[in-house]
């Protein structure tokens, strides 16, 4: 995820460019820049960092009309491809600095594109994929940059918002999207680009939602559409309401909500490139771009170590990993792990899971298990971070910056991620073969829609969650898959809305927690393996005859349940072994209900920090 923007009109593009990227930073923050149309043609200037170095940077330009012109683009970036570095910055150009272009999302083809741009002579400075797209413009450019833009488009893959100008075309910025969130603004002074309405709003409440495919071409008096073949369109502005806060949350009223239902996104990101393409069954994981290749599933165990929200990923990948792969996993906290003297040999390999890549816990764990030989698979959000640069191959979850305290995308997918390797080790250690593969691939595929259709039956979770905010006793419980979603949603819950909550592997209810059991209690049974309903059955009854009331997240297509719980949270159907990255969609939203509900902030909970630096 990252923000651009783009201006052109009758008044200075560069400070309006610096105030929209401002209003954007939520959607990245490792590094910015801005291109400007001016006097001595196209200039660029970016920087490493937050926006506050870019503008430190370029400061004396603007102070002296170094940057002086009206039309330009910025970016605002959250490194996917390559680490946050000048060179990678946004805009990116073609050879001779003539074209710039911004880029959000992910471009999937971008290595085949760049050894074939290569082939054509072209040479590259950075690493990202957005380069690709400057050099393909270029290629195509014969005089009319939105015919190039056009011929570029055919041969990209992947999800993409970009914003591009010329510098023999000083009177039109051309923006174009598929899959990534794009919005014109029709202003009084000029027109303007952006990632999201904030950006805009100083400027205008006039916006255009352009549709998937279709291209903008702003010049400073009007505005153009077309579709991808060059058909003329007419669209209609819609009025924004919001105010400024509302618009940065995309008009949701936290950013954990925003982030919860990004989830179909974030999924479909972690696992579409990591698939080929083709038929069904011939189609592979390609994990070459983390540089896996057969030599990693010859090891004689996995261990998976993380923190919190992370460490119950690693709980649900060590289950994969069994189902899978066959494979002896241990998993363990980060901070119980560095200080235990494990066992560990050379043969191991280490799964280090972390969001931020910065957990002081995780990364004492990954120099750990560094010592003794091991390789290092880690599993991050954050290009560039600690983490990232420590281990031997990096597997990056493409969810976007996430800036609630409480992780549910991250979450999601790093399970997406796990499930990848899982199958990956399964096929190469032959414990599964080609058509288990491409069952298990298919209904990957599905997850992200699948979990569409969970966020679309919200509202019954927030009216159950209106009945029951105020009950002080929530406990979960599940076996297998359903244990480890049980231990998220008992944390989530527990984060933000300061319930007493716990989770059991429900077979140890009657070894102990039952004896709190009582009429003020919720029990939230998850139930998806299916060859366990009926000790979850028996689980259910017995805490309800202790009083307790009894919700319980289930397949859509089964009525095994209906007779003992009190509420059902159903969900689409996959592969039992695959439920969690559906299952726990239930619990985030409950666990917000109740804060919002309580009168709390889901975003800052107290005490919590968003990483955890120290110990
Ligand atoms: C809970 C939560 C924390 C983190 C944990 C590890 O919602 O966010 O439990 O999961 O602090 O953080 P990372 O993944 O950044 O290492």
């Amino acid at each position: 995820m990252c923000g651009i923007v783009g201006y052109i009109g009758s008044e200075e593009a560069a400070p309006i460019l610096l105030r929209g990227l401002q209003k954007l930073e939520y959607r990245g923050y490792d590094s910015a820049g801005i291109a400007v149309w001016g006097k001595t043609g196209l200039m660029v200037r970016k920087s490493k960092g937050a926006l506050k170095q870019l503008e430190e940077k370029i400061g004396p330009d603007l102070r002296d009309g170094a940057l002086a012109g009206t039309m330009g683009i910025g970016h605002t970036r959250w490194a996917t491809h390559g680490e946050p570095s000048d060179i990678n910055s946004h805009p990116h150009t073609d050879v001779s600095g003539k074209i710039a272009v911004v880029h959000n999302g992910i471009i999937e083809n971008h290595a085949r594109l760049r050894t074939w741009l290569k082939e054509q002579g072209f040479k590259f400075r950075s690493d990202t994929d957005t380069e690709v797209a400057a050099h393909l413009i270029d290629f195509y450019y014969k005089g009319d940059l939105l015919q190039a833009v056009m011929a570029a488009l055919k041969k990209l893959e992947g999800s993409y918002a970009l914003g591009i100008i010329c510098e023999a075309e000083p009177d039109r910025i051309i923006a174009v999207r598929k899959e990534s969130p794009l919005v014109v603004g029709a202003g009084r002074g000029g027109n303007l680009i952006a990632s999201d309405v904030p950006a805009l709003l100083e400027h205008t409440r006039e916006v255009y939602y352009l549709g998937d495919r279709e291209i903008a071409v702003l010049y400073r008096n009007r505005i153009d559409f077309y579709n991808e073949d060059g058909e003329a369109l007419s669209k209609k502005t819609s009025h924004v309401d919001w105010d400024a806060a509302a618009a940065e949350k995309g008009g949701y009223e936290h950013f954990m909500l925003k982030e919860i239902y990004e989830q179909p996104k974030a999924l479909t990101d972690t696992l579409r490139a990591r698939i080929s393409a083709g038929e069904q069954a011939a189609r592979i994981i390609n994990l070459e771009e983390i540089g896996f290749d057969s030599s990693w599933a010859a090891a004689r165990r996995v261990v998976i170590t993380a923190c919190g929200t992370a460490w119950h990923a690693g709980v649900i990948g060590k289950y994969a990993f069994e189902h899978f792969a066959r494979i002896p996993v241990a998993v363990d906290v980060a901070s119980e792990f560095r200080y235990r003297n494990p066992i560990l040999d050379p043969q191991d390999i280490f799964i280090i899971i972390s969001q931020s890549g910065e957990t002081a816990d995780t990364l004492a764990a990954m120099r750990l298990a560094r010592k003794t030989g091991g390789r290092i698979i880690a599993i991050t959000n954050v290009v560039g971070s600690t983490l990232a640069r420590e281990a031997d191959l990096v597997m990056y979850t493409w969810a976007g910056p996430e800036i609630a305290v409480a992780s549910t995308k991250a979450f999601t997918t790093q399970l997406m991620c796990l499930y990848l390797i899982a199958l990956q080790f399964g096929l190469l250690r032959k414990t599964i073969g080609p058509e288990e593969l491409a069952a298990a691939l298919r209904a990957l595929e599905k997850i992200p829609a699948q979990a569409e259709a969970v966020l679309a039956n919200q509202e019954k979770i927030q009216r159950f969650a209106s009945l029951q905010f105020n009950k002080n006793k929530a406990f979960f419980m599940g076996r297998l898959f359903d244990y480890a979603v049980s231990l998220e949603s008992a944390l989530k819950l527990k984060e933000i809305s300061y319930t007493h909550s716990e989770a059991f592997a429900a077979g140890e209810l009657k070894h102990g927690p039952i004896a709190l059991v009582d009429g003020s209690t919720l029990v939230t049974a998850i139930c998806t393996q299916e060859a366990l309903f009926d000790k979850m059955d028996s689980n259910i009854k017995e805490v309800k005859a202790r009083g307790a009331g009894a919700l319980v997240i289930t397949w859509e297509d089964t009525d095994y349940f209906n007779e003992t719980a009190d509420e059902i949270f159903r969900i689409p159907r996959t592969l039992d072994s695959l439920s969690p990255m559906l299952s726990v969609i239930p619990s985030q939203l409950y666990a917000y209900y109740c804060s919002v509900l309580r009168g709390l902030d889901p975003d800052k909970p107290r005490n919590l920090a968003k990483s955890v630096t120290v110990e």
